[in-house]
């Protein structure tokens, strides 16, 4: 039987779950995959920690040099998250000819094209399931199982903490503060929660998951972010009216103009499947030209469901030790080369205030057809001291058609007020 030794570079709650799958299914992993995985070292600062969850002491090392010099140690896992030691770390494994397996996506999204040189130099494993949508396999079945397909959008619910803070405000109608407190105190939003909520960490996995779908690196800055920060209860009580919900969606495209990806608050429609993924569960929507439309659903974060990202990657590397792939030019220069699309087009849902007298919504409509912005449905509800709330919901236009309707609108007069505009999907 093959015997293959792993290190877990920090202990927190990935690698504490990573710990637990390792340990706990010894034997099943014997049986099925015919492998002996033996966590031969750990480093972790947290002494008390580490013993807790029964690690040996013995296995503990004391720094990376350890770690990486050890004989026993054939697969290096990285669960700090960061990028200053993280990445460090990493590259001193790969160098000794060490497979890393990795759940860190800010590290990935910003150095991939550095770590992949360096692995395919030393001939080592790289592997990632882990860094996008935790336990949903969703790396894997893009490098494996989409290869007859050109992909023509991926997009999806990415995000746990906000999908838990906007279903929230969604069902219980409460505020974005009320909902992120809720959201910290059951330990999904951490105590700053940027990464999450400003889009940053949905930022991340679309860049990785964007550059498999669209086998080209999709780098960081070219993807539109939003956060969720914004978004007030009045956007999901209307919202509701119209038959639609708020979800932060990673949207990637691959269009004849080009590619276009971002991240952003987006009103879904209810029969839309993504309307359904709930609480802090991810799903993502792929679109391939042979097979059609495929959607994977899970858990997307927490120390189990990542694990079993984790784990799988030790497997698969112990499979394949050698470094396996990419399929795309995952250079700085592959960044540069990628075209994308600069005026992307979506529906739209504005919601304005409007004075209720005559011919109020005849201007409004008359300054989205000189924006050749196609209205779609309207909704007017009853004023209130003469001032009526308005949801215009538009067909897909031009992101400068838009803009150039509410420039038109903003102009009129002071009948109308602009509350707020979000993208929408069907
Ligand atoms: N903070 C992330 C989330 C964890 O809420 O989805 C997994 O990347």
């Amino acid at each position: 039987m093959k015997k293959v030794g792993v290190a877990i570079l920090g202990l927190g709650v990935v690698g504490g779950g990573t710990y637990k799958i390792l340990t706990d299914n010894k034997e099943y992993f014997k049986k099925t995959q015919e492998l002996e995985l033996t966590v031969e070292s750990v480093l972790e600062k947290n002494i008390e920690r580490a013993l807790s969850l029964g690690v040996n002491e013995n296995i503990i090392a004391k720094n990376i040099e350890e770690v990486v010099s050890n004989p026993q140690v054939d697969i290096v896992v990285e669960v700090m998250g960061g990028t200053t030691f993280a990445k460090d770390f990493v590259l001193k494994a790969l160098k000794c000819g060490k497979t890393v397996v990795t759940s860190n996506k800010e590290l990935f999204a910003k150095h991939w094209p550095e770590l992949e040189k360096v692995a395919k130099k030393a001939n080592a494993g790289l592997f990632y399931e882990a860094t996008c949508v935790g336990g949903v396999p969703i790396i894997r079945v893009l490098h494996e199982s989409m290869q007859a397909n050109k992909l023509l959008s991926i997009k999806g619910i990415i995000n746990g903490t906000t999908n838990y803070i906007l279903t929230k405000m969604a069902n219980e109608g409460t505020s974005y503060e009320e909902a992120l407190k809720e959201a910290q105190k059951l330990g999904y939003a951490e105590f700053n929660p940027t990464a999450d909520v400003e889009g940053f960490d949905a930022t991340y996995k679309i860049s990785i998951l964007s550059s498999l779908a669209f086998n080209t690196k999709v780098g960081i800055d070219n993807i539109y972010r939003q956060g969720i920060t914004k978004l007030t209860k009045e956007d999901f009580l209307y919202a509701k009216q119209l038959g639609y919900t708020i979800k932060l969606l990673a949207i990637g495209k691959n269009t004849n103009n080009g590619i276009e990806v971002r991240v952003h608050p987006t009103c879904v429609a209810n029969d839309n499947p993504l309307s359904t993924v709930s609480d802090s569960f991810n799903a993502v929507h792929l679109v391939g030209d042979s097979v059609g439309e495929i959607m994977l659903y899970g858990r997307g974060a927490g120390a189990l469901p990542t694990g079993s990202a984790i784990v799988s990657d030790v497997i698969f590397a112990a499979k394949h030790p050698e470094f396996y792939y990419t399929t795309f030019k995952n250079t700085e220069d592959g960044v540069a080369e990628t075209k994308y699309v600069s005026d992307f087009s979506s529906q739209y849902f504005v919601r304005l205030t409007v004075e209720d007298s005559v011919g109020v919504l005849s201007k409004i409509a008359q300054a989205f057809a000189k924006a050749n912005v196609g209205i779609k449905q309207v909704k007017q509800s009853a004023s209130v001291d003469g001032k009526a709330p308005v949801v215009i919901i538009t067909h897909e236009c031009y992101e400068s058609a838009i803009n150039k309707a509410i420039s038109k609108l903003k102009k009129l007069d002071a009948s109308i007020t602009i509350d707020g505009i979000m993208y929408l999907e069907d």
